[in-house]
């Protein structure tokens, strides 16, 4: 497990989850929605106020864009067409729902973020993580969170937990697959506040892990 620079364990504010944005992001079928779910209820018997939302999507125009995404006849979409589809999709979330939710003071937990577009888009894509940083940064109020859990999974691992029908996205093959990994993995070890997971582990393995983690 890597854990670089977390800054989750300032104390001195009260409750050290108060007003923290954390992202769960990994390859398809690292299990990052159930460990999700998982890590809101565990903060929720802490009596920490969360909320939880998944990008794309959450908002009525944000699942608009994601069934646009996710379309699988949607096989001429351009890599360009993604990223700013994708980009779009956040900034609408973030100033209906997790901006609103951060000003409370709550805890706010993502299910994927700009992580996600950097290791599809600017890894596997080919369009460069570095240019997807740069027009985040244009176009993002914020770009990183306070903490960044990368679930990594070996692609044997992930497919065997792909048991249903597949989405656009998730329709690229393996080298695309094997490249989104190495980009979450390559981010994770220059970015600032990313940790990264063994997600190969049961469910429980991995939830504990997380705790420990964000618990500091
Ligand atoms: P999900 O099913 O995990 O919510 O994610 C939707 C799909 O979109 C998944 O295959 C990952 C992909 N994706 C990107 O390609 N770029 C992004 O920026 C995000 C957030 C997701």
């Amino acid at each position: 497990m890597v854990n670089r620079n977390i800054n989750l364990k300032d104390k001195s504010a009260g409750n050290q989850f108060t007003g923290k944005f954390i992202v769960l992001d990994g390859p398809d079928g690292c299990g990052k929605s159930t460990q999700t779910k998982l890590l809101t209820q565990w903060l929720e018997q802490q009596g920490v106020e969360t909320e939880t939302f998944r990008d794309p999507g959450t908002t009525a125009i944000g699942e608009k864009i994601r069934q646009i995404l996710l379309n699988p006849e949607h096989i001429a979409m351009s890599t360009r067409t993604e990223l700013l589809l994708y980009m779009a999709a956040r900034a609408q979330l973030w100033q209906e729902k997790i901006a609103p939710a951060l000003n409370k003071n709550k805890c706010v937990i993502l299910d994927r973020w700009l992580s996600s577009t950097c290791a599809y888009q600017g890894y596997a894509g080919g369009f460069g993580i570095e240019k997807v940083i740069n027009i985040a940064q244009d176009c993002l109020e914020r770009c990183w969170p306070d903490l960044t859990i990368i679930l990594d999974v070996d692609l044997a691992a992930a497919a065997s937990r792909l048991n249903r029908q597949l989405d656009r996205m998730e329709q690229k093959g393996d080298s695309y697959h094997q490249k989104v990994r190495e980009g979450f993995l390559q981010l994770a070890g220059k970015q600032k506040n990313f940790a990264v997971v063994d997600a190969t582990k049961d469910i429980e393995t991995v939830h504990r892990k997380i705790v420990e983690l964000i618990s500091g």
